[in-house]
């Protein structure tokens, strides 16, 4: 396994980590997605663990809570051999009160997530989507507090959009308070606007991506091709809809030349999928995810080999699209605002 700095933070992150979206099953969106109880959990985490990947992704809002319940059971007796990430902000409760990222909410959803997880710290704390109700200072300050306070040891956020984070590294800065090391942020073979406004930020602001759904929200498995059947198991059908929107054309252009890339390399389409994105300026870690432990494994298998740059070039290619406005024009005067990739 190979280990990277999260961003310009101290703490180094195996490139590959483990989702726990799919622990717990409490509602049907989530049942969908997976349900892995706590003795699947338990063996999937000594899995992780046996291959190198020390860090392990929840949320609050995974299965209401259930999520971060039994990954906390199943990481129990080995806490210290590993690193717990979780998140707060969106809705979980009725109140007025129960979503956003102020102070009111975050202090008790800290609370809530280590009770949950079994444990009095948390890794690193992700923001998951930005609250544009309360001000930044509101939420900066909350979190540089607990952070002194020793219950969450780095600070990170999730889905902002370029001024969002700009707008909070700059308020951290001013007041010296903790900022974010880590954005954690969709991107994948078939999802590549990240490139575009958020990777030249991370460069300059040296924040580390953590990369959710890298399997394209589990499309890049090798489980959808042209003309093949749809999936006997898989959360797709219940689920697809609330996902990263990909257009089928799109999809299947990018398949073909990975099982290209596949059938030269003898690797599986997840393996290329994930070892592509491992290529790729800011990227710290990658969370993947897994139904079960077969899937795990195949995936565990995208790391201690390298695609080569003719490989990568292909992929490239098949999965370029036109860029929006304002970065289709920038791309045409490169000299001074050169593309990251
Ligand atoms: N910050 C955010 O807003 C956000 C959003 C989404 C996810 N996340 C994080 O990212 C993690 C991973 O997300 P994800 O589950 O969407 O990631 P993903 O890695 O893109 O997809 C994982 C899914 O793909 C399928 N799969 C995985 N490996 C496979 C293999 N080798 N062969 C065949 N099928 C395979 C499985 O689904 P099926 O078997 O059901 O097809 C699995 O559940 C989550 O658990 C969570 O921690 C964060």
């Amino acid at each position: 396994m190979e280990y990277r700095q999260l961003g310009q933070s101290g703490l180094k992150v195996s490139v590959l980590s483990f989702g726990a979206g799919t622990f717990g099953g409490g509602n049907e969106f989530f049942r969908a997605w997976g349900h892995t109880d706590v003795e699947g959990a338990r063996r999937q985490v000594d899995i992780c663990l046996e291959a190198g990947v020390n860090l392990f992704d929840t949320a609050d809002v995974y299965s209401n809570g259930l999520s971060e319940e039994v990954l906390g059971k199943a990481v129990a007796g080995k806490r210290h051999q590993l690193l717990i990430s979780t998140k707060a902000t969106f809705r979980l409760g009725d109140g007025p009160n129960d979503v956003g990222s102020s102070r009111h909410h975050l202090v008790s959803s800290v609370e809530n997530s280590l009770r949950r997880l079994g444990t009095d710290y948390v890794d690193i704390y992700h923001m998951h989507g930005f609250d544009a109700t309360t001000p930044v200072e509101e939420t900066l300050y909350t979190l540089d507090t607990l952070v002194k306070s020793g219950k969450i040891r780095y600070i990170a956020c999730s889905n902002f959009s370029g001024w969002h984070l700009m707008k909070s590294l700059a308020v951290s800065d001013r007041y010296g308070w903790s900022r974010y090391v880590g954005h954690q942020v969709y991107y994948s073979l078939i999802g590549r606007d990240y490139e575009w406004e958020l990777m030249p930020l991370a460069l300059d602001q040296k924040v580390g991506a953590l990369v959710w759904s890298p399997l394209g929200w589990g499309r890049l498995t090798g489980k959808l091709r042209r003309g093949a059947p749809a999936p006997a198991v898989s959360r797709l059908p219940k689920t697809a809809q609330y996902g990263p929107p990909v257009n089928d054309e799109f999809l299947y252009k990018v398949v073909d030349a990975v099982d290209e890339v596949a059938a030269e390399t003898g690797k599986s389409v997840s393996q290329i999928a994930l070892n592509w994105l491992l290529q790729r300026p800011t990227v710290s870690t990658l969370i993947f995810g897994a139904r079960d432990e077969e899937q795990l494994r195949q995936n565990l298998g995208a790391v201690g080999w390298t695609l080569s740059a003719g490989q990568v070039a292909k992929l490239d290619a098949a999965s370029q699209v036109t860029r929006a406005y304002p970065y289709w024009h920038q791309a045409q005067f490169t000299e001074r605002t050169p593309l990251p990739v």
